[in-house]
């Protein structure tokens, strides 16, 4: 198959944005959280993701991509992908261990600054957040928090996977699972555990089960009579008892 996986280089950035951008236009949790259509602004949400993937990079991040390798005067098959070579298909972004008792350093306290600070002028630059229902965007961490403080108890931190998401041209081809497979190696390697969340039970909760994650709660964000439910599974989880 030509595609190819990399860890995310600033050049990626901006193809890296649209994967995601195209591959959550239906997730049920960007659908909650940005709740009115007509105020949703694409260039703010491009800034806002941009943005993050800076900070990703600037911390070291575990970020990888899936591009598209076939030379550009390659025969195209009937299977193969009609996109150009170079074309970001895929994204795998994973947050390291972060053991709950360990000191912020310098460096990552600057990272989030300096990202709340390109948030800001986001902000001013295109007038609001770009249709984003802070509310609820509360509501989420704070149930969120409150699963988290609950289930991940492993003094080590776990590996997080923020976001992960493939092309719907490139989907049920192994990629997604190649871009897991990247992270989850050398957790397998360090012996530390990994987590994911899904606000797509179907198929997703089935996917990540061939991967080798188990469900392990299901969580729902509640505003008015809007829910939105997040799948929280877990990879090598161990129980108490
Ligand atoms: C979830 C997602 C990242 C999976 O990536 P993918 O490249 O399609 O997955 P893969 O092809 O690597 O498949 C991994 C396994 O799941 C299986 N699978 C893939 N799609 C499936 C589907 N729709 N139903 C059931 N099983 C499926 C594959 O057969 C494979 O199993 P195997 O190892 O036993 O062969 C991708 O579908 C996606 O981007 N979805 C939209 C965005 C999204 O919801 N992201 C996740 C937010 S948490």
């Amino acid at each position: 198959m030509s595609i190819e996986i990399v860890p995310l280089a600033q050049s990626d950035i901006p193809g890296a944005v649209d994967c995601v951008q195209k591959a959550f236009a239906n997730d049920p949790y960007f659908r909650w959280a940005f709740d009115d259509p007509s105020k949703f602004n694409i260039h703010r949400n491009a800034a806002s993701l941009a943005a993050h993937f800076q900070y990703g990079i600037n911390c070291d991040c575990p970020i990888s991509v899936a591009k598209i390798t076939r030379a550009a005067n390659e025969t195209k098959s009937n299977d193969d992908i009609r996109l150009p070579a170079g074309t970001v298909v895929g994204v795998a972004w994973w947050y390291s261990p972060q053991p709950p008792s360990m000191t912020q350093t310098w460096s990552a306290w600057a990272q989030d600054w300096l990202l709340s600070f390109r948030q800001l002028m986001n902000n001013i630059r295109f007038l609001g957040r770009g249709g984003l229902n802070v509310r609820r965007y509360w509501i989420w961490k704070q149930v969120q928090k409150t699963a988290h403080d609950a289930i991940w108890q492993d003094p080590r931190g776990y590996y997080f996977c923020n976001v992960v998401c493939v092309d719907s041209n490139a989907r049920g081809m192994g990629v997604g699972k190649k871009l897991m497979e990247n992270v989850m190696e050398t957790a397998d390697r360090e012996n530390m555990p990994c987590y994911l969340e899904s606000s797509k039970g179907y198929p997703n909760v089935g996917i990540y089960e061939k991967m080798g994650f188990e469900l392990v709660k299901e969580i729902e964000c509640v505003d008015g009579g809007d829910v939105c439910k997040v799948c929280l599974l877990n990879w090598m989880f161990v129980l108490d008892d």
